[in-house]
């Protein structure tokens, strides 16, 4: 101890005998820190760096997603690879905080039961997905994933994508007027390879357009599970959008 801890009037030993002292300067010391923290936050657009690649989802992928939630698929599958050697040696570059910005509600998870699915977009065929969600034990045999067979009876239900898309425009997704008018059409144009897709794919770029549930009558709850799964982490080309190296 020096000397002036031992003697001043604001010395240790008096601050810490003294407890409206001490609470006032512990209050001060917080606050400091907290202003420190909070106040740059009220003079920045975002905390979400952004990163070349990330669109809003389409109406399709958008209800593939919502049943995606309502299925539960969450309870046993995590979206958000973590920047940890063994996470992006098994399923890919590490999720970036721009790849869910548009997701409300985001979809990290913690549980995994089943593998993540951030960057499940194309490292299967739909007719691998198709055949997997039917019956996961018909392609992976010690697979203890539920069958969903039904998805693919089920139509999805035009008519009501104009109101989703207006109401995640209202939390900050960039959905422009016209694609909110075009919602329902574009919902079901994505499912069809036969439609003209240059306005579609302007508003929705790198939007992948085809029967995804191998049935063209209809359009099915498969084609939106399997279109949203196909997507899934493959907006971003990681090796542009590298912040920082990936870890080895
Ligand atoms: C009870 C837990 C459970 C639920 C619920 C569940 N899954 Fe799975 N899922 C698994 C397991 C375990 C695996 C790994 C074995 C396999 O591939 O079937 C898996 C594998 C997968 C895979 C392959 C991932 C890969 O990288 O190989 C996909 C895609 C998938 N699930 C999608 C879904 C979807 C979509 C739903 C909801 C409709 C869903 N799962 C619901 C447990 C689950």
């Amino acid at each position: 101890m020096t000397s002036t801890t031992k003697t001043g009037a604001f010395s240790h030993k008096n601050l810490e005998r003294n407890v409206s002292l001490l609470g006032l300067c512990a209050l001060g010391a917080v606050a400091i820190g907290g202003i420190v923290e909070i106040a740059p936050l009220f003079w920045i657009d975002s905390t979400v760096e952004k990163v070349e690649g990330v669109r809003p989802y389409t109406p399709l992928e958008l209800t593939g997603r919502n049943i995606y939630i309502r299925e539960g698929c969450y309870v046993c599958h995590s979206q958000m690879v973590r920047p940890f050697r063994d996470e992006v040696e098994r399923y890919g570059p590490y999720s970036l905080a721009a790849e869910s910005m548009y997701d409300h509600p985001f979809q990290w998870g913690s549980k995994r039961t089943g593998p993540d699915l951030a960057r499940v977009g194309g490292r299967y065929s739909d007719e691998w997905h198709r055949a997997h969600l039917k019956d996961p034990r018909s392609v992976v045999p010690e697979s203890i994933m539920p069958p969903y067979a039904f998805l693919a009876e089920r139509p999805v239900r035009a008519g009501q994508m104009s109101g989703h898309l207006t109401a995640l425009s209202r939390v900050g997704v960039p959905y422009s007027k016209e694609a909110i008018k075009e919602a329902d059409t574009d919902l079901m144009a994505q499912a069809d390879p036969n439609t003209d897709v240059a306005a579609f794919q302007a508003r929705y770029p790198k939007a992948q357009v085809r029967d995804y549930d191998g049935n063209p009558a209809k359009v099915t709850e498969m084609d939106a599970v399997v279109a949203y799964l196909q997507m899934l982490g493959t907006l971003v080309d990681h090796q542009k959008a590298k912040p920082f190296e990936q870890p080895r």
